[in-house]
């Protein structure tokens, strides 16, 4: 089942793409023996480069600049500004009773074996990995189900890869063959962006096309599984299941390359401690100055195309620093930057999920009540989607009546200074969630005095008793993944580079990390002289440099 093992048609593939690719390849390297990438006195000056944003695609601009900058004996000095007072951004972890030897993602919390970036640093850096799910306290007779606000439509027993293929064959006949088998096309696609000749790339559009992955962004994911012969009653409980849970977004407004990705979970895996860990891990062996508590105001650019930032930390008085370069590595519309001269390019404002996260510790178990179930227990991970003859067709409030995306067990504790294990939960919502939600889901009939006297109560109205603990959380967590064929630019103005456009094509920590690489590679083409050169060599080249 691994998709690894095609190397063989990404042969075809890299010959196919170099056709496409040659025309957009204008700016090449030196070899490794003529290499003269200096130009003049001031070259000896270390390159100074400024990355806003110390996410998935900050970190790895910074981890992977060093690389280069190393293999052809570049003098770096790279600063990383974050705003927030930790590393990760939208991986990030919190502790379960405030204790710090429990903590659970508050963000993204998986990858998969196929996100090479992640794998490979997670390896390097030796963090060790854990399966997805794997804490989960496997007391329910099902380990999955989808809910549609009725009845669940399906379940499973078993998560050793998340969804049983067995059991789909069984229920749906050929769709989770032609699923996978998309699924794999797709992946093995996207897998061409990691490679000479694509790799670097100054157009993400340019790159999408010659990778023809831009087939599955045209269409909604509804449009492009029809086209693919993938039933319907298959997309509906299992496909949207997924695009749910993963983007809070229903089939008829997501575009097919996003759906695919939320099909590639085989092989889902998570960092022991955090997965924020990997960013960090990067920041510390890029020898980047990482300024957290630090928020980037504005970016100047001054004739001589050297740039001014200006930041505050806390309180203290604005500070300006000069660079080189700069990489804004989140999205735009959320830096806050103003930034003169105007850009080149413009990224466009681009509409993003509000997702609640609702992470609480509770002695009660999910009420199968509540489920209409007369059954025991109810699975341990509910997925929902809507039911059959309901359609909300690409709107953005497309929950229905379920009211919620998902609701996940994570794992049993033991709470504090109680003998008692309390179960820890995960719910995704698109509203905040009520008091009352959270006491019917628990299957609590009594109204608590607490309760009853606020005016809109939430989670943390409820008795300790029955809650011991919760968090909650507003993010912008990723783009509504409208149909598109065009991606942000890259470059947005001389010297300055944009990570976060990559977000509407796919938005993961790896895809983050992926624009970071090909940024950083972008940085460092751009110091070295420019012979032309054939991109097999150039190839080498990023390859050799990440050793
Ligand atoms: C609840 C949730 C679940 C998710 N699940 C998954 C999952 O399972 N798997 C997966 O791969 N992805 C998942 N994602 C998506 C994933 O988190 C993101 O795609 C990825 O982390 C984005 O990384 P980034 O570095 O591009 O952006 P971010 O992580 O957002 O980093 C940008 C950083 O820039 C900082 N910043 C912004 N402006 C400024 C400024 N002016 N000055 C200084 N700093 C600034 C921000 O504070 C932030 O830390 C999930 C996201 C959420 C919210
Ligand atoms: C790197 O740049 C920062 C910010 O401009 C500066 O404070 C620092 O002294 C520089 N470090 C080196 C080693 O040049
Ligand atoms: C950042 O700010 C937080 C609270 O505002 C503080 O606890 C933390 O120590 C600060 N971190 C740094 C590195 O200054």
């Amino acid at each position: 089942m691994g998709y690894s093992s095609t190397t063989g048609a990404m042969g075809a593939f890299r010959s196919l793409f170099l056709f496409f690719w040659i025309t957009a390849w204008y700016s090449s390297l030196v070899y490794a023996d003529n290499q003269v990438p200096l130009r003049g006195a001031e070259e000896n000056q270390p390159k100074r480069i400024a990355v806003i944003g110390a996410g998935s695609g900050g970190a790895s601009t910074a981890h992977f600049l060093r690389k280069y900058a190393d293999y052809f004996k570049v003098p770096v000095n790279i600063t990383v500004y974050e705003r927030a007072s930790y590393v990760g951004g939208r991986s990030t972890t919190v502790n379960v009773f405030d204790d710090p030897s429990i903590p659970v993602e508050l963000g993204a919390s998986i990858f998969v074996e196929v996100n090479r970036n992640l794998v490979k640093a997670a390896k390097e850096f030796g963090l060790l990995t854990e399966t997805a799910f794997s804490a989960r306290p496997r007391d329910s007779d099902d380990s999955l189900g989808v809910w549609d606000g009725q009845r669940f439509v399906y379940q499973q027993q078993d998560t050793s890869f998340w969804w049983n293929i067995a059991k789909l064959l069984w229920k749906y006949g050929l769709a989770p063959v032609r699923t996978q088998r998309l699924m794999k096309q797709t992946v093995n696609k996207f897998l061409g962006l990691y490679e000479s000749p694509l790799f670097p790339f100054s157009s993400l559009s340019d790159a999408a096309n010659a990778a023809s992955l831009l087939d599955a962004t045209v269409s909604t994911g509804a449009e492009f599984l029809e086209r693919n012969g993938v039933s319907a009653d298959f997309s509906r409980e299992i496909i949207q299941a997924s695009t749910r849970v993963n983007y809070g977004q229903n089939l008829p407004l997501i575009h097919g390359l996003e759906t695919m990705v939320c099909m590639a979970a085989e092989g889902a895996i998570s960092i022991q401690g955090g997965n924020w860990r990997i960013f960090d891990a990067m920041l510390k062996a890029s020898g980047a100055e990482v300024r957290l508590n630090t928020s980037v105001a504005s970016i100047n650019q001054k004739e001589d195309g050297t740039l001014s930032v200006s930041s505050t930390t806390g309180h203290s008085a604005a500070e300006q620093s000069e660079f080189d370069e700069v990489v804004i590595a989140g999205p735009l519309q959320e830096a806050g930057l103003t930034i003169s001269p105007e850009l080149d390019h413009v990224p466009d404002r681009i509409p993003y999920v509000e997702l609640h996260v609702t992470l609480f510790a509770s002695p009660h178990r999910i009420s199968p009540q509540y489920f209409n179930s007369g059954a025991s227990s109810v699975p341990e991970t509910i997925l929902t989607t809507l039911p059959q003859g309901l359609d909300l067709g690409s709107r953005r409030d497309g929950v229905g009546p379920t009211g919620f995306w998902s609701i996940s067990t994570l794992q049993k504790v033991k709470a504090p200074s109680q003998s008692e294990e309390h179960y820890v939960y995960k719910i995704f919502s698109p509203q905040r969630l009520s008091a009352q939600f959270v006491a019917d889901i628990l299957g609590l009939d009594r109204e608590a005095e607490s309760t009853k006297a606020a005016t809109n109560p939430t989670i943390g109205d409820l008795p300790r008793e029955d809650v011991s603990w919760f968090y909650e959380k507003t993010w912008h967590s990723y783009p509504y993944l409208y149909p598109r064929v065009t991606f942000e630019e890259i470059s947005l103005a001389p010297h300055i580079w944009y990570t976060s456009g990559i977000e509407s094509f796919i938005s993961t920590m790896e895809t983050s990390s992926l624009m970071g690489k090909n940024v950083a590679a972008l940085i460092a083409r751009s110091w070295l002289d420019k012979p032309d050169q054939d991109t097999e060599e150039e190839w080498n080249h990023w390859d050799k440099a990440e050793l």
